[in-house]
Order: structure tokens, then C-alpha cells, then sequence
């Protein structure tokens, strides 16, 4: 073992062939020698595997992971694999990780790992004495629960608080009873979707109601991953372009028409993570949309103010309902493999991990819309894909892509002209 520190500031990462990148990969990683074929196995889903995630399965849809490099979450150098099929996102966050590494890097944080599941209860003739009736059967509420579970509990998991409310609906009141569950390094869905159906009749007797739902709630504020980070004012280009950023975040923290774009940007980098992970990227999504509009105005998951040494300071906060274990995260070879290369251990290490690049991923975005533009970067991105659109093959791509860059027109009808002089055709 070498003694020197691990570093994901890799030089010349982008310019290495996928082969190099991921032997580089394996080389920071210490990736066994299977986690590294599943990797360099294009198509690497196997049909029988396949099979069993879904119904009905006929084929599988390969994504490309990325690595974003540059990136160090308290105080540790990650690479993270990141799964998308959008250009620009991968490089965005190892851009924006590079401008504040020197300054340390992202510091992250989790409220904790509870998931929320709900009770919904109707027809009950005295809604608030009901309420209060279920809130006094906490000690039975919480033998219920952990008796579904208790591997979780020897996990040091379980049920952790009782949550009940009057909601006003149409029909009339609704009891709604919330069970908070430690899921630890489960995302949890199973485990507390079973305690709600299991509880369910209890709370028909105790209160003379009639359930319907008993559901997991994806608005999983007690599960909520956090991280900030400063950018100083000489690696993002000066005061100017922080207030640039600034304002950008302003609009967006006051127009919902820009917090969705805005938010989107962010899970960008999220979503990809969620999903080389072999996460649920919907609950992710979800939740996330949710938290952004929880004042009852949709607004900016992220907060973005000047430093007080006049840096730019960005904070992410939002649900994280991610896990290690149970479903496509440990079925998914690819899904091990990228949990690998991040070696987290815990849960709230990889919901982290995840704040951390949406929060790059949202710089990234804010820098360019707030400078140059963001055709400038995606384009030159986006020219690989029309250039492969129209046919284009080995060196042709990257000649043809410089080409449309060079005209300021990536476009497929010119792309298919230029190609066809490249190719002498025309
Ligand atoms: C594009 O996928 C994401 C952006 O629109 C995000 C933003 O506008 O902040 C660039």
C-alpha cells in the first residue's frame, strides 16, 4: 500500500481511451478483478438477471457511466461514477469540484436515515379523539413495527416516532398516521410499507375508522442529505461572476418557472449517481420536487450567498432516500461495481456523496448560464452525438464534432453535409 493520499485530481483523465480511464479507476479504487470485467463488459446486464428485476423484460437500455474526478467530500477524495445519457453533466461537476478542491472540498452532513410511511384513515366520527387515541398506543405502535422487522432492529434500525394528524380533505377529515423508521442502510421502502400494512388493523380498532393507504411517504424529510462548499473568488473568475451566480440563484428562489430548471440542473448530478448506484431515481426525484416546495411556494433546493472572505457559498439540502442493500443496488453487478469505486460503507456515506455532486452539478450550471451561456459547453459536447447521428465512425466522430463546433452549427443536416465532404463524397 502506497502511503501517498489518494487523489481524484487525475490529470488528463478526459483525454485517457475508457480503457485507461477505468484502469486508473481500478488503480484508486482498489477494484477486484471482477468488479473491473463487469465494468469494461459493454451490455453488461445479463438477460436472466434482467429477467428477475422486472416483468415482462425483452432487453436492457445501456447508459454510460461517467467518472467525475476532482471531487473530495470531507475531507476524502471520491471518484464517483455517475450514469447518464445527458453530455455536459460529468464534466460539469468535475469542473466545479476543481474550483473549490484547493479550498477544501465539499463538507456534507445527513439528519439521519428515518423513512416516513403513512396511515390513511377515513370515517372516523371523532377525528381529534382518535388522534390522540392512536398517539397513546406509541409503546404497542412501536412492538408492531419492530416485530416485522427484527433484523433491522439488530441493525440497530427500528421504529423511532409516532406522528399522527387531522388532515382537512374533501369528504371530510382524515386521520393520517405517520411511523418514522430508522431503515439504516436499506432505502426502506419494504420494510416500512410492511409495517403500515401491519399495523393497519390496530388502528381500525382503536379507532372505529376505515384504511385505505399505507405507504411509504417519498417526501423524506427525515432522511435528508446536506452539503456546502466555498468557491474562492480567484478559481470561479471574480466578483463578477459570483453576483452573476448570485442573481441566478435569486430568480431562482423567487420564480418556479426557474427553480424547475434550476432544480433540474441539480439532479442532473444527483439523479446520475442515484441511478449508477442502482437507486430509485423516481423516489429520489420525487421527494426532491416535494422538499423544493414544502413553504407551499416551489422554490431552490440550493442557497447560493457571497463568503464572508467574498467567495461564493453554495448550500444543498434535500431528501435522500438512497440504501446498499435490497433491490437493483445489490442485484445490479454494475450497480456493486460503482459502490465500489465510491467504498462507501454506510448508507447516509453514499447520500452524502450525492448532496455533494448535485451541489457541483448546480454550480456548474449557474457559472455557465451566468457567463458564456450554456450552448457554448454543451455543444461542444453535444456535437459527439450528432456527428455519431449521422454516421460517423472512429476519428471520423471527433473530426466531424470539431468541425460543427468550429461553424458554430451543430446541427444534423450540416453534420451529414460535412461528413460527406470529410468522406470525399460531396
Ligand atoms: C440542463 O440539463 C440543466 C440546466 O438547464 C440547469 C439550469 O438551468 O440551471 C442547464
Amino acid at each position: 500500500m502506497s502511503n501517498h493520499p489518494r487523489t481524484s485530481r487525475i490529470s488528463g483523465f478526459h483525454r485517457m481511451s475508457p480503457g485507461d480511464r477505468l484502469a486508473a479507476v481500478e488503480g484508486f479504487a482498489g477494484l477486484d478483478a471482477d468488479a473491473v470485467a463487469q465494468l469494461a463488459r459493454p451490455g453488461n446486464l445479463d438477460p436472466q438477471v434482467a429477467d428477475h428485476m422486472i416483468e415482462n423484460c425483452v432487453s436492457t437500455i445501456s447508459i454510460p457511466v461517467g467518472i467525475a474526478t476532482n471531487v473530495k467530500v470531507d475531507g476524502r477524495d471520491v471518484l464517483v461514477p455517475m450514469a447518464t445519457e445527458e453530455s455536459s453533466v460529468v464534466a460539469a461537476v468535475c469542473n466545479s469540484a476543481r474550483q473549490c478542491y484547493e479550498a477544501g472540498g465539499f463538507t456534507t452532513s445527513v439528519s439521519g436515515t428515518d423513512m416516513i410511511a403513512q396511515i390513511q384513515l377515513v370515517g372516523v366520527p371523532d377525528p381529534e379523539n382518535a388522534r390522540i387515541r392512536i398517539l397513546e398506543r406509541k409503546a404497542e405502535v412501536a412492538a408492531l413495527c419492530d416485530g416485522c422487522d427484527p433484523m433491522l432492529v439488530r441493525l440497530g434500525g427500528g421504529f423511532r416516532d409516532l406522528e399522527v394528524r387531522v388532515i382537512a380533505a374533501q369528504g371530510g377529515p382524515m386521520v393520517v398516521t405517520h411511523i418514522v423508521v430508522d431503515t439504516r442502510d436499506a432505502m426502506g421502502a419494504n420494510a416500512v410499507n410492511t409495517m403500515a400494512e401491519r399495523l393497519a388493523p390496530s388502528i381500525e380498532e382503536w379507532t372505529g375508522g376505515k384504511v385505505y393507504l399505507r405507504i411509504l411517504s417519498n417526501l423524506a424529510d427525515r432522511r435528508l442529505a446536506r452539503a456546502r462548499a466555498i468557491w474562492p473568488l480567484d478559481a470561479i473568475g471574480g466578483e463578477a461572476v459570483r453576483d452573476g451566480m448570485i442573481a441566478a440563484y435569486r430568480f431562482a428562489a423567487a420564480d418556479p418557472y426557474r427553480a424547475a430548471t434550476h432544480n433540474k440542473g441539480i439532479m442532473n448530478g444527483v439523479s446520475a449517481v442515484v441511478l449508477a448506484t442502482g437507486n430509485d431515481t423516481r423516489a429520489v426525484e420525487a421527494g426532491a420536487h416535494a422538499y423544493a416546495a414544502r413553504g407551499g411556494r416551489y422554490t431552490s433546493l440550493s442557497t447560493w450567498e457571497a463568503a464572508a472572505d467574498g467567495g461564493l457559498a453554495g448550500t444543498l439540502e434535500l431528501p435522500m432516500p438512497v440504501g446498499l442493500v435490497g433491490g437493483a443496488t445489490k442485484v445490479h453487478p454494475t450497480a456493486q461495481a460503482c459502490l465500489k469505486i465510491l467504498g462507501v460503507s454506510t448508507a447516509a456515506e453514499l447520500a452524502r456523496i450525492i448532496a455533494a455532486v448535485g451541489l457541483a452539478q448546480n454550480f456548474g450550471a449557474m457559472k455557465a448560464l451566468a457567463t458564456v451561456g450554456i450552448q457554448q459547453g454543451h455543444m461542444a459536447l453535444h456535437a459527439h452525438n450528432v456527428a455519431l447521428a449521422v454516421g460517423a465512425d472512429g476519428p471520423e466522430v471527433g473530426r466531424l464534432a470539431a468541425i460543427l463546433v468550429e461553424k458554430r452549427q451543430v446541427r444534423q443536416d450540416v453534420a451529414a453535409a460535412e461528413l460527406a465532404k470529410l468522406r470525399g463524397q460531396a
